[in-house]
């Protein structure tokens, strides 16, 4: 990944965080409690919106420019996060260690995202729950071939995001039981709470 995406990512996204995604964020991660592991923290959008009752926050994340710039992150009023570099592929932590997986925006971007859905479920404890904000392939119709066509160039520009990953079966396929909380923007974004 360029070293100047993590950057670009933060100016991209800051007005979508003011206007709109940043509630989102806050009302998914206020449900999480115990021991807390997110994959893919990126720059750190969600650390403000952690509880402080919560026990541990672990963070994991594969890019070290994306690790840096969470690192300026300064925690006042929210939980230190542990930040681990890690590929959520392979998670470097014993099985029923975490009570809350938080993960978003980011099942889009994992190489192989059924087998980290897989290594997240081995880590949750038995009924933990794994939050999810993730933008989707839509169900048929003219706009999910949009997304299909689109999704090879986007791949390069968006640091490997696929517009057209079908995340809600793949939950499935990995064994969790899933709770929509919402849908935003006609489907094109799920909120859930995929329990073990
Ligand atoms: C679109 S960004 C989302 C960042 C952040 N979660 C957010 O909500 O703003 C996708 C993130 O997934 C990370 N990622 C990509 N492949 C990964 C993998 N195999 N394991 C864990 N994280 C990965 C990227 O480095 C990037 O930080």
């Amino acid at each position: 990944m360029s070293r100047f995406f993590p950057v670009v990512y933060d100016l991209v996204m800051f007005p979508l965080e003011r206007i709109w995604l940043g509630r989102i964020r806050e009302a998914l991660i206020s449900k999480g409690s115990g021991m807390i592991l997110e994959i893919g923290a990126g720059t750190g959008a969600n650390f403000p919106y952690y509880p402080m009752k919560i026990e541990k926050l672990i963070v994991i994340e594969p890019d070290p420019g994306m690790i840096l710039r969470s690192g300026l992150l300064k925690a006042s009023d929210h939980p230190v996060p542990v930040i681990v570099q890690s590929d959520a592929q392979s998670l470097p932590f014993a099985e029923n260690t975490f009570d809350t997986i938080v993960a978003t925006l980011v099942f889009c971007t994992i190489p192989d995202p059924l087998l980290a859905l897989r290594e997240a479920r081995r880590v949750l404890k038995p009924g933990g729950h794994l939050l999810l904000l993730e933008h989707v392939r839509l169900k048929g119709g003219l706009f999910s071939k949009i997304q299909d066509g689109l999704t090879p160039a986007w791949k390069h520009l968006a640091g490997g995001c696929h517009l057209n990953r079908d995340t809600l079966s793949l939950l499935k396929q990995a064994g969790f039981q899933i709770k929509i909380l919402s849908t935003l923007l006609g489907g094109l974004f799920v909120v859930v709470n995929a329990i073990s």
